[in-house]
């Protein structure tokens, strides 16, 4: 099923997410879904909260540049090492059409938990490391317009601009 995805400024994308301690077939049924909708949506990357569930779950689409997706589920996920800089465009499924330069780890080590209970550690450079940073931060209610000079006011003004249909409603 494909969830509906919310969009700031809604409250959820700031709260900070509970680890799944149990994987119950809601957490199976809660990670099918996020993986249709990261697929459907054309997302590279999708956290729990931003399709209003509070799990520590986010889902990856492994293999950004081919045709067949590969998502990858990842429960409880904590990066256990950064390494360089680098600077990219990112945009956010949560912020339709804003895309800001951001500054992260170029490199990174992260463990999580996949749906059979297994902890792996991952080792990743590039575009997914920076996709892991990215939703690793969605879990903790941090969003990637934090990490750029920008005040919230300016991100409001900007995604108006944007969407003209929402001033007048
Ligand atoms: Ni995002």
């Amino acid at each position: 099923m494909v969830l509906k995805i919310v969009k700031y400024p809604d409250a959820i994308l700031r709260k900070k997410g509970q680890p799944v301690e149990k994987i119950s077939k809601d957490v199976f049924k809660l990670v099918d879904d996020m993986i249709e909708t990261m697929i459907t949506e054309e997302g590279l990357a999708l956290a729990a909260n931003q399709v209003g569930s509070l799990y520590r779950i986010f889902v990856i689409n492994a293999t950004p540049r081919e045709d067949t997706p590969k998502p990858v589920v990842f429960m409880n996920p904590e990066i256990l090492n950064q390494e360089g800089t680098a600077v990219e465009e990112e945009g956010c499924l949560s912020f339709p059409g804003l895309y800001l330069r951001i500054k992260r780890a170029d490199k990174i080590r992260v463990r999580a938990k996949n749906l059979y209970n297994e902890n792996l550690i991952y080792e990743t450079d590039g575009i997914l490391a920076r996709a892991i940073q990215h939703e690793t931060d969605h879990l903790n209610g941090i969003l990637f317009i934090d990490h750029v000079d920008k005040t919230e006011e300016e991100v409001k003004k900007y995604l108006d601009n944007l969407h003209p249909s929402k001033i007048n409603k």
